[in-house]
């Protein structure tokens, strides 16, 4: 059977699991979920899985993911207040991946120390040692902490990767541990960095942006692994004893895994495979988490105009940030009006009849933000809803 032999199957398989209930409303198929989640696991090939929770947002889904395979080791967090919530949840191994500055988000993870919970933060310069060295002492902790290196690679007239840390290589990392080892309550547990040109930036398609992305790729890493163990090496040179060397995403497992300096690779987006994960070469993800908005006019045939839609994703705004129509197989947004703040035209002419009332499903371009727009998921199975569980939208959490 092909895609083009089962979409339309999908599409009235998911309206009538769905039919009566009030839209707009979120869902994750757990199917789908269970798919990805053994893929991830093959892909990583025995290597530990630091969970990026950021991209799941949702507690139910993340003790799901965590029951499902002891290769699932250790979350990563995007707040020490996040962490604490989980904390709360049973989680532990808590590592918050971008730095905690307010004294308020410290003394949380300091409590989370006190209470004799793994947690540990991100630090890449002096003035972060400094700051959380004071902070750790008035609360009486020894805080773990994590140096985070940056791997973007510049080439001619482009900055390839992001802008996060200070610690460009190995005279950088040294300075910022020697100011940890000189401190009095900071114990550097381990190192993370994030290829995000590898993992998080697709590059499927005979397209030339696609080729010059995998050009630019394969020319990155080499630097990258080079970089990474070069930091390390010189880290055990000096004493320093790494519970941990995190690297990846979702995108980059397959070349995050061939560093021996690696101890675990981390994964979120795979697990809800949004649709900026559906345009890398190496590996396919299910469309595992969707919504579904309910079309109340038709200004046109075939036009169909839903409420609500316009959940645009993060970073910069081009127009892959928009929602991807997903079922009825061939439904379109419109360039000029996207998917609005209150309503979204759809543009449709395949074989399916559609009706007032009726839903279109998309998907989000990103994964944990679907959860920042709806209080609980309908969890479907087996072409039923087994559960409908709360978001941390819907627990009352909105860390950023
Ligand atoms: C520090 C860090 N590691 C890993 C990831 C990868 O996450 P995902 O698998 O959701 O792409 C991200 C994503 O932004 C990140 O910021």
């Amino acid at each position: 059977m092909t895609a083009n032999d089962w979409q339309p199957m999908m599409y009235q398989m998911y309206r009538e699991i769905f039919r009566g209930k009030p839209m707009p409303f979120a869902y994750v198929d757990l199917d789908l979920l269970d798919a990805n989640i053994q893929s991830i696991l093959k892909r990583a090939q025995g290597t530990p899985i630091r969970v990026a929770s950021k991209s799941v947002r949702c507690t139910a889904i993340l003790k799901h993911i965590f029951g499902a395979s002891t290769a699932f080791q250790g979350v990563m967090c995007y707040s020490a207040l996040e962490a604490a919530h989980l904390s709360q949840h049973g989680f532990d191994d808590l590592l918050v991946a971008y730095p905690c500055w307010h004294e308020d988000h410290v003394a949380a993870a300091c409590e989370l120390i006190r209470a004799g919970k793994s947690v540990t933060l991100m630090v890449d310069s002096v003035e972060h040692i400094r700051h959380l060295d004071a902070l750790a002492a008035e609360h009486g902790v020894m805080l773990p902490i994590c140096l985070d290196i940056d791997l973007s690679i510049d080439f001619p007239g482009l900055h390839f990767g992001v802008w996060r840390s200070s610690i460009f290589g190995v005279d950088d990392a040294l300075k910022v541990y020697d100011a940890a080892a000189a401190s009095s309550c900071l114990r550097l547990e381990g190192i993370m960095g994030y290829e995000a040109q590898i993992a998080g930036l697709g590059d499927a398609g005979t397209g030339l942006r696609n080729r010059l992305i995998r050009l630019l790729k394969r020319r990155s890493i080499p630097q990258i692994v080079e970089r990474r163990k070069a930091i390390v090496e010189a880290l055990q040179a000096r004493g320093v004893k790494l519970r941990f060397v995190n690297g990846g995403g979702t995108g980059s497992v397959e070349s995050t895994i061939q560093e021996k300096v690696v101890t675990e690779v981390t994964v979120g987006s795979g697990f809800y495979a949004p649709g900026l994960f559906d345009h890398y070469q190496a590996f396919k993800h299910q469309p595992a988490a969707g919504f579904a908005i309910e079309i109340v006019r038709q200004p046109k045939v075939g036009i169909y105009t839903c409420l609500g839609g316009g959940y645009i994703a993060s970073g910069s705004t081009d127009a892959n940030k928009q929602p991807v129509p997903y079922l009825p197989e061939g439904a379109q947004l419109m360039t000029l009006e996207g998917a609005g703040e209150v309503q979204t035209p759809i543009v449709y002419q395949g074989a399916e009849k559609l009706a007032l009332g009726d839903p279109i499903f998309l998907r989000h371009s990103k994964a944990g933000e679907l959860c920042e727009r709806f209080n609980s998921l309908y969890l479907i199975a087996q072409g039923k809803i087994v559960d409908q569980v709360p978001t941390y939208r819907g627990e009352g959490m909105s860390f950023l």
